[in-house]
This record gives C-alpha cells, structure tokens and sequence, in this order.
C-alpha cells in the first residue's frame, strides 16, 4: 500500500467571475511525480497555490497525511519560485548562502553546487544566468531545507530543449531521492518522462487521470498531445517561447 501525503477532495478557487479550479479530486502518493497538466489558463498554478498552502480554497480541502496542514508545512514543502524570486544583484553563491540562513540545519551548500552543477556561474551576477542555468539555482534554493514535497511550476518554460533535458535529470534525481514532486507542465513529452501519475486539467476541471502510459493504451493513441487534441480538439502546446 501507498502513503497518501495529500488528498484533495470538492477543490474549487473562485475570483470574481471566473471559477479558476472547479470540483477537483485527487490523492498524491509518497515519492510519486505528479504532474498537472493543462494549457494556458487551465488552472494549474491555483491548484499548485492551495496545495502549498500558499492560497485558500474557496470551498473543499487539501489534507496533508489525513489531517489539515500542521503548523510547520511550509517547512516540509519547497517551492520553486519564479525567477523573480531571485536576488539579482547576488550571486548563486550568495543567493544560496541567503536561503541556508533562513534555515536551522540546511542541506549543506557544496551539496547543492555539486547536485545542480552551479560551479560553473557560482560567482556569476545572477542577471547573467541563461534560463537553463537560472532554473537550475532556482531549485536547488527549494531545496536548502530539505523538504519532503517539492513544487516546481513549470520548470522548464521557455528553456531551449537541450536545457530541459538537462533539467529533466536533474528532476529525475530528485525522484531518486524519495522525494515526492508536483509539478505543472505544458508539455506532454515532458509529463510522459516525468510523471508517474498525471491530471490532465481544462477550465478548471479534470479532463482524465492516470499514469500517462496508461491514459495512451487506453485511449489507443500514440502519445499524450494526440490524447489532448482528441479530447479537447485544441492542441496543448500553441506557442512555444524559448529564451535562452
Ligand atoms: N489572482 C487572480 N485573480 C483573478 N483571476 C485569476 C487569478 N489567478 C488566476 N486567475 C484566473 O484563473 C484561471 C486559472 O489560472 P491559472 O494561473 O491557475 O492557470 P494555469 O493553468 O496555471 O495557466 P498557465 O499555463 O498560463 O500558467 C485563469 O482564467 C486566470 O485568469
Ligand atoms: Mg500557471
């Protein structure tokens, strides 16, 4: 048997008019990757902002082991903060040595250089980091504490694909870890790599739940995008940025 760390149940965030997530249900196993997965405006950061405990549910709940979030859950999760997030006029060094001062008994730094490969631009003005590079210091920061959960919002938007399969072993290593990871993606072929068990989201509500390989037997396509398509008859992916 699994170790349920979070169950959604009845989840519902409304903001004036617009009902952002609508009537989700769903349970997250320990050490599992669970993707969300949607297109632009299906939900998917709201539902991720409850889960961390960062927003409240107009109605429903999240239950963290069966009991509300205790006291300490914002120690027990990592978030992957936007870039914005970062200080700019710092270092990856600094930024680091930033973060592990918050803490009582961080992970120790050279750890984390060594696991994220930030030797290379350590002492780099973290301005002049490519968004590959920026990624990489960003989760390595969610990670200073040590946390049970990690949340990583679209990792991987807008890198350039050698990028993002480099971040993709570098997330990958983090499953190996025992950690259990939420993640949202855009991208089907990074969900299929990825994710042990996907929610595929549009407007709000839950289009289909499963384990990709499993939702492509069963639906008798050859891949996730062709499953979207077909359900939705809009294409997930219609644009893509690439910064780097
Ligand atoms: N703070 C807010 N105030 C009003 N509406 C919001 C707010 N946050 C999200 N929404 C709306 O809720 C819906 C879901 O947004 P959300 O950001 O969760 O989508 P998403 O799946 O993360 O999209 P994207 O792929 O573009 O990041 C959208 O219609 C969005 O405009
Ligand atoms: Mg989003």
């Amino acid at each position: 048997m699994t170790d349920v760390v979070l169950s959604i149940s009845g989840l519902c965030k409304s903001y004036d008019d617009v009902v952002a997530v609508d009537e989700l249900d769903f349970e997250i196993s320990k050490g599992q990757c669970f993707g969300l997965l949607g297109p632009n405006g299906a939900g998917k950061s709201t539902t991720l902002g409850m889960l961390e405990g960062m927003e409240e549910p107009t109605s429903g709940s999240v239950r963290y082991f069966g009991k509300p979030f205790p006291a300490d859950y914002q120690d027990r999760v990592g978030i992957q903060f936007q870039a914005t997030a970062l200080q700019d006029f710092l270092s990856p060094f600094d930024n680091l040595k930033l973060f592990s001062s918050f803490y009582d008994d961080p992970i120790p730094m050279d750890r984390l250089i060594d696991q994220f490969r930030l030797n290379d631009f350590l002492h780099r003005d973290a301005r002049r980091l490519s968004g590959g590079q920026r990624q990489r210091l960003l989760l390595a920061l969610a990670l200073v504490h040590n946390p049970e959960i990690v949340f990583l919002d679209e990792p991987t938007t807008g890198l350039d694909p050698r990028s993002r399969r480099d971040l993709w072993d570098v997330v990958s290593q983090l499953k190996a870890d025992g950690r259990t990871l939420i993640l949202t993606t855009h991208y089907m072929e990074e969900a299929e790599v990825l994710c042990d068990e996907l929610l595929i989201l549009s407007h709000g509500k839950t289009l289909l739940q499963g384990a990709p390989k499993k939702l492509i037997k069963e639906a008798g396509v050859s891949d996730l995008d062709t499953l979207f398509l077909s359900l939705t008859g809009e294409p997930l992916v219609k644009t893509q940025e690439v910064i780097e």
